[in-house]
């Protein structure tokens, strides 16, 4: 259904296209009218401009094409409508005065991916899911926007919204993981962040929804794979973070490497005109990914590049990153009248109303403010937000015996492993290195200036990933010489990100031995683990007594651990992803169907959907992360007002919760639904809300939800967003396996 729309399709939309493109409000709205009145003054040659985007000759962030001349000439030749990965007031005004110098003095857009922080790092986009604080998401990227669009970029490439289930992908580390609702919050977060109070203020940027789409479910993890899922699937788990990244406003999307059940993302009419723009009524442009419009060819979709063009601009792609496919061959595709007039002006007026919006007609140089550059940077205020942002990301998986938090009492402790001394490792893939001399603490750094009165002993132990083992009997001694054993282990800030994908998602080389070697001191160890995806460590996770996950928490992360091991921040982080035993259990999440023979527990394998050798449970599941203190979730009544609802009614819940530990400490309490029985199967369980709980030492409260019809909606096999009658189960808890509390409802008609 979704190829055959590619041709038949075509003429109605471009029919709808002449109509709907130019509706009543075109003569209403001050930038329609403004966009037409540039359109008009265009010829074809600087509308094709406008849908070009080079790459600066500075650094990539894909394979380099070096079939253009001076990228500045093409610029005053009005031959290009944006370029990437040029940053800094100096270089950006080199390319905004070029672009002065065109004919009709269109400012160029400057995207830049400002993933995670722009001069200031903050952890890794799915750290940051692990704190479920969607006020913190947001602070983050106003901060990354701030310090951005004083540095001339207009347009970041993010937030990437990419659902994954496996976290072989190494793009996990970009998005907020494996669930819909969770991922839509944190999406929409990270868009009103970016965007700030609107485009149009100077401390706003452009964000970009990425990829669409299904991108992360690429088939075996490997990056830039095929895709096949049915369209139940892509409604119901894929596209929901991009509805609402759409529904935030976001400003563009960017489309996918990938093909889905056939054809390229880039060239999908279905998901680009049919869904985003027509359904959707997204006003903003689309842009392709890096190459992506060219690589239809080595797809086998399009058999040169021309065709490449007419596809992806039939599909709604309207700006091309990097393919040189439109500049090259959009001009003859006009002359030849496969191209229309109204598709090129459809494209060209989205772009240009967002540099309209952006205020650059106005002043092409907002965004280039050398005084701005140097007082928005890296202020002290933001550095706290990005530890605030740190400490919410860790994730505790293990406590044995309350060994952490440390006591400051402690005389000598040893730190051993590879990332003991990580300082711009530390920030992770995806970061900028906007300040060369920039120093980030490590956690060595941190620790001694934290607790001077400590005396910390150091052993490297191994490197990050190869076989040796000399470095052993050093780490032993030193370990020996403790009281306590802090291990900062894990892989390298490169085995994660865009084309990192792993077949192999155990701790790398010999760390897990060395784990081994000094837990057997009979010491206590805490083992701090720094990665961006999840990892394989079962022997770590059944002897290691602490496990703290820090991922990569950017330029504050060395500081937000340290405060973590001695208790000045209590962990509160939840996984948003799950943790398998072995990558023989992926893809592995955990809103999964039931199936018609369900083993009821890891032991129960005959003749049920299960392994003979290896338990269905993951090692972590979703929603798990433990705390200094300890939550009861206390089953006293009233739980709810009814146990039978009306379509639309709402059903109001609550109990109490209540801190019976020593430690002040927050709780993410987790609502989960399942609806019993349904056409389509509805999933085991699903996150429809979450409360974040601060609680003293000692203190109870009530905590409520309200069910509404919409978190027992779905999608029926005609895609309708509907309920069904019956009963539903409500789970409340603190991790999607661990469920505190539990009562069914019924759905009445
Ligand atoms: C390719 C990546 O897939 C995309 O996420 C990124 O924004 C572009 N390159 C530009 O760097």
């Amino acid at each position: 259904m979704i190829k055959n729309f590619t041709k038949t399709g075509c003429i109605l939309l471009l029919l709808a296209l002449a109509f709907a493109g130019k509706s009543v409000s075109a003569q209403d709205d001050p930038i329609d009218k403004k966009v037409d009145s540039v359109l008009s003054k265009m010829t074809l040659d600087e509308k094709i401009g406008q849908l070009n985007q080079y790459n600066g000759d500075w650094e990539a962030t894909g394979p380099v094409t070096k079939d253009v001349g001076n990228k500045l000439d093409e610029i005053r030749k009005g031959r290009v409508g944006a370029v990437l990965n040029i940053m800094g007031s100096a270089h950006t005004k080199i390319f905004q005065d070029a672009a002065m110098q065109s004919r009709m003095k269109i400012p160029l857009l400057f995207g830049q991916d400002v993933i995670h922080g722009y001069r200031i790092t903050f952890p890794i986009p799915l750290a940051e899911a692990c704190s479920w604080d969607t006020d913190a998401i947001e602070k983050a990227e106003r901060i990354a926007a701030t310090e951005a669009a004083a540095s001339g970029i207009n347009w970041t490439f993010a937030p990437m919204v990419d659902i994954a289930r496996d976290p072989r992908w190494g793009r996990v580390m970009e998005g907020a993981g494996e669930d819909p609702y969770l991922g839509s919050l944190i999406a929409a977060a990270r868009v009103r962040g970016f965007q700030g109070n609107g485009l149009g203020n100077t401390d706003a940027v452009m964000a970009c929804a990425k990829h669409f789409a299904a991108y992360g479910a690429a088939i075996g993890g490997r990056d830039y794979n095929s895709v096949d899922m049915s369209l139940h699937t892509l409604w119901e788990y894929y596209l929901p973070p991009f509805k609402a990244a759409a529904d935030a406003g976001v400003a563009t999307f960017m489309n996918s490497f990938n093909d889905l059940n056939g054809t390229p993302a880039t060239g999908s009419v279905y998901l680009q005109r049919e869904v985003l723009k027509r359904k959707w009524n997204f006003k903003g442009f689309v842009v392709s990914d890096w190459g992506s419009i060219g690589e239809m060819i080595p797809h086998g979709y399009a058999k040169d590049n021309a065709e490449a063009a007419l596809i992806a601009m039939t599909a709604g792609n309207d700006m091309d990153m990097e393919s040189r496919s439109y500049i090259n061959n959009l001009a003859k595709l006009v002359a030849d009248n496969k191209v229309s007039f109204t598709l090129i002006d459809d494209a060209v007026s989205r772009i240009l109303r967002k540099k309209f919006e952006m205020g650059l007609f106005d002043d092409p140089y907002r965004f280039i403010n050398p005084g701005r550059e140097k007082s928005a940077l890296n202020l002290p205020e933001n550095q706290d937000a990005a530890k605030d942002m740190a400490h919410k990301s860790m994730v505790l998986l293990k406590n044995d015996h309350q060994i952490l938090p440390l006591s400051k009492q402690l005389k000598i402790v040893a730190l051993i492993g590879p990332l003991v001394k990580a300082k711009k490792e530390l920030k992770g893939f995806w970061s900028l290195d906007v300040d060369k001399n920039e120093d980030i603490p490590s956690l060595m750094d941190a620790l001694q200036k934290q607790n001077p009165q400590t005396q910390y002993l150091f052993s490297y132990g191994c490197n990050i990933n190869d076989q040796s083992k000399a470095g052993f009997a050093d780490a032993v001694a030193t370990a020996q010489k403790a009281e306590v054993v802090i291990m900062a282990m894990g892989e390298a800030p490169d085995m994660t990100g865009e084309a990192k994908s792993k077949s192999n998602i155990h701790l790398p080389g010999v760390q897990e031995e060395l784990i081994k070697a000094v837990v057997e001191t009979g010491k206590p160890v805490v083992v701090i683990l720094m990665s961006g995806r999840p990892m394989i460590f079962n022997w770590t996770a059944d002897h290691a007594p602490a496990i703290l996950y820090a991922w990569w928490l950017g330029s504050q992360g060395g500081n937000a651990m340290a405060d973590v091991l001695y208790g000045a921040y209590n962990p509160s982080g939840k996984l948003p992803i799950t943790f398998p035993r072995t990558e023989g259990q992926i893809p592995i999440y955990y809103n999964h169907l039931n199936t018609g023979r369900p083993a009821a527990s890891d032991n129960d394998v005959n003749y049920k959907s299960a392994y003979i050798d290896l338990p269905n449970s993951p090692k972590y599941a979703f929603g798990y992360g433990l705390s200094y203190t300890h939550f009861d979730y206390v089953d006293d009544e009233p739980f709810y007002t009814t146990t039978a609802i009306k379509d639309n009614e709402n059903l109001s819940i609550s109990f109490t919760l209540k801190n019976t530990g020593k430690y002040a400490g927050e709780e993410t309490v987790q609502l989960y639904i399942r609806d019993l029985v349904a056409q389509p199967l509805r999933p085991v369980k699903e996150l429809k809300d979450f409360r974040k709980v601060y609680l003293q030492a000692g203190e109870s409260r009530r905590v409520s939800f309200n069910i509404t019809r919409d978190m027992l909606s779905f999608y029926n096999d005609n895609l309708e967003y509907t309920t069904q009658p019956g009963e539903f189960q409500v789970m409340i808890g603190s991790a999607s396996d661990d469920i505190r509390l539990k009562r069914t409802f019924e759905l009445t008609n």
